[in-house]
């Protein structure tokens, strides 16, 4: 498992997040719109009544900001004698963090909680840039991903 650079931790999202720049790190990732901090409570509120199935992780650096993120939601399902799938989802380094193994570091965490939680495997979509980032941590290419827009 990689360290994390000294003073930095990882820990899950907290709802009094919202101000140590948690939306500001997503934006490297996509467009993530204005959401003001009680719609972002909100959204947290609905993901723990949802049964457990959000793990939502953080980096902060020594000054107590946010400088990744990353999700695991565990899917329950019917088959594999009622199994269960990870999906990993929005993982984001700040621009100004990429490469100090901070992604891969998020990544074994939510393998450790997918494992941990007993799911049979753990699948992600990613773009062609990013498939050397995932092989790195250990995922290999499987399938292809469809997607229908509203
Ligand atoms: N292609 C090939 N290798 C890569 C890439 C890449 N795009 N990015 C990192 N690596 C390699 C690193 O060189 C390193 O290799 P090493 O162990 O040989 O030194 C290893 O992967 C681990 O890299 P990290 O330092 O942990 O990567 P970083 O902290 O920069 O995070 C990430 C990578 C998350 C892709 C970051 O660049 C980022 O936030 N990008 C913008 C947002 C994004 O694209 N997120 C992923 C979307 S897919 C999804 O969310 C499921």
């Amino acid at each position: 498992v990689a360290a994390l650079p000294e003073g930095y931790t990882i820990r899950p999202l907290q709802r009094a997040d919202f101000g140590l720049g948690f939306l500001d790190v997503l934006r490297v990732l996509t467009h993530v719109g204005d959401v003001p901090q009680e719609e972002f409570e909100k959204r947290f509120d609905e993901m723990k009544a949802s049964g457990g199935g959000y793990h939502v992780l953080v980096i902060l650096d020594g000054e107590q900001k946010i400088v990744g993120t990353g999700a695991l939601i565990v899917e329950r399902k019917f088959i594999h004698q009622l199994g269960k799938v990870g999906h990993i989802e929005d993982i984001a380094v700040a621009k100004d963090q990429q490469g100090k193994k901070l992604g891969l570091r998020i990544i074994q965490a939510l393998d450790y909680v997918a494992e941990n939680t007993g799911c049979y495997k753990t699948i992600l979509d990613c773009s062609e840039a990013n498939e050397g980032f995932y092989v790195k941590c250990g995922f290999k290419r499987a399938g292809l991903e469809m997607a229908h827009y509203y």
